[in-house]
């Protein structure tokens, strides 16, 4: 059975009985994501491109941490970010009521929307922030959009092999664009010369707390 659990940060994160894996690093789940996904990620795409709107794909929705700090990025910067997540077995309701992310962020009627909201439709969520919740496998996902940044949370290589292929590093790099960054808390090297294999430029850069490195991608043609 799926269950909550509590990380180094005190913020809450997921056990997957399916998976057997954690969904967060123990080392604190909010940092981690603040640090891989909007620090090294979100921010930094919108440091080099200076825009005031784009388009964000999260493969591995999971509980929604990574969609609620970026709406709350994008509430602070006054900029449009739409938001694509995909994922292939949604939380229970009972889990969500667990988690202690809106209280920690004092942000519970965001949090509250971005999981009632329907899937597989868009919603407004903000003033600065579209969600688009996707139920479906990343192997299957298709779409006509061109992403700015892309979080890829899958669990680890040594868990789902199939998610770190030559591939699906391929898919993510035709869902992107000249400039679009992708980021990882995987450092490995053969994700690395994978990505690499694929077309993007890959740097391997500081991690979050407990982890001393993650990758970023950046396509450049
Ligand atoms: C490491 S957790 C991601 C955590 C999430 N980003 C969060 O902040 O809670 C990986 C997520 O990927 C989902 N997942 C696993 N296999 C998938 C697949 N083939 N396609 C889409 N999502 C998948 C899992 O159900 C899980 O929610």
């Amino acid at each position: 059975m799926n269950e909550v659990v509590l990380t180094s940060d005190d913020s809450s994160s997921i056990y997957s009985s399916r998976f057997d894996a954690l969904y967060h690093s123990k080392h604190g789940a909010i940092q981690e994501s603040q640090h891989v996904f909007i620090k090294s990620g979100l921010q930094e795409f919108i440091h080099l491109r200076k825009t005031q709107e784009l388009n964000v794909l999260e493969i591995g929705f999971g509980t929604g941490l990574n969609a609620l700090l970026t709406l709350i990025e994008a509430e602070s910067r006054n900029i449009n970010i739409s938001y694509k997540g995909l994922e292939a077995y949604p939380i229970t309701d009972d889990l969500f009521h667990k988690l202690n992310y809106s209280s920690i962020l004092d942000c519970e009627n965001e949090f509250n929307s971005i999981h009632s909201t329907p899937w597989n439709e868009v919603s407004t969520i903000s003033r600065s922030f579209t969600l688009f919740k996707k139920k479906c496998l990343f192997q299957e996902f298709e779409d006509e959009k061109r992403f700015d940044v892309i979080y890829f949370d899958a669990f680890a290589p040594n868990t789902q092999e199939e998610l770190w292929n030559l591939d699906m590093m391929k898919k993510m790099y035709s869902l992107s664009r000249n400039g679009s960054i992708l980021v990882t808390y995987c450092a490995k090297g053969v994700v690395r010369r994978t990505m690499q294999e694929a077309g993007f430029e890959v740097s391997r850069i500081q991690g979050p707390p407990g982890k001393r490195e993650m990758l970023r991608a950046i396509r450049t043609t």
